[in-house]
């Protein structure tokens, strides 16, 4: 287990859970509130870089990740979706809103950034289980109100919102599951790992 955790993140509500759990299991924490790569100058140095699925609303990659390699001295680990994981409601956001939203980056994407940067990184894929609202709905809706929540609609608009989810998925989005699979059948989602500094 590592003996320094240095979290990064604007939300300070999230950097105080992180705080105090990784409190509660003894390991010492720093906190930094702020957007990375802005926060960078703030922020030691650490031996692994974790970033688990931040890269999709990242405006410049470049920057981003090579802010990311200049921090750890061994290795950064950084998990993305093969898709844009809210990519699966872009026609709804059209439909509903006349809103274009977006589906990169992908985790091609990533790799193609890295590389463009003269790092070769490696790339590991795997299906990870259904989690988080990609769960499976008991109800109908369920699924409908979640839609509707997902997509900033009001109760009264469950209509159209059962309407487009007749013949969607039960979950949709990352780890989402296809209507019939078994609890238990993982979706694709392939993650990126890569060595930054090569020890
Ligand atoms: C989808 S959540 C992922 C949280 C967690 N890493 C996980 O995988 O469950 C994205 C998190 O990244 C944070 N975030 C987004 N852009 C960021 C940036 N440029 N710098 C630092 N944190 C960022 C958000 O505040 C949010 O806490």
């Amino acid at each position: 287990m590592a003996g320094r955790l240095i979290g990064v993140d604007p939300s300070a509500r999230l950097l105080a859970a992180f705080y105090e759990r990784a409190e509660a299991l003894g390991i010492v924490v720093t906190a930094i509130e702020g957007v990375w790569p802005d926060v960078a100058g703030a922020t030691p140095v650490a031996d692994v870089v974790v970033c688990h699925h931040v890269a999709y609303n990242v405006p410049a990659l470049a920057p981003f990740l090579r802010r990311l390699t200049n921090h750890a001295r061994r290795r950064v680990v950084l998990e993305v979706t093969a898709r844009h994981p809210m990519s699966a409601l872009n026609d709804l956001w059209l439909q509903f809103h006349g809103v274009t939203r977006p589906s990169r980056p992908t985790a091609d994407d990533v790799v193609a950034v890295l590389r463009e940067l003269g790092l070769s990184p490696e790339r590991a894929e795997w299906m990870a289980p259904a989690f988080g609202w990609g769960r499976p709905f008991a109800r109908r809706e369920d699924l409908v109100a979640s839609l509707r929540r997902r997509l900033c609609l009001p109760a009264e608009r469950d209509g159209g919102a059962r309407r487009r989810a007749r013949g969607r998925p039960r979950g949709t989005g990352r780890g989402a599951r296809r209507h019939g699979e078994p609890a238990s059948t993982p979706r694709r989602r392939p993650v990126v790992g890569r060595s930054s500094v090569m020890v």
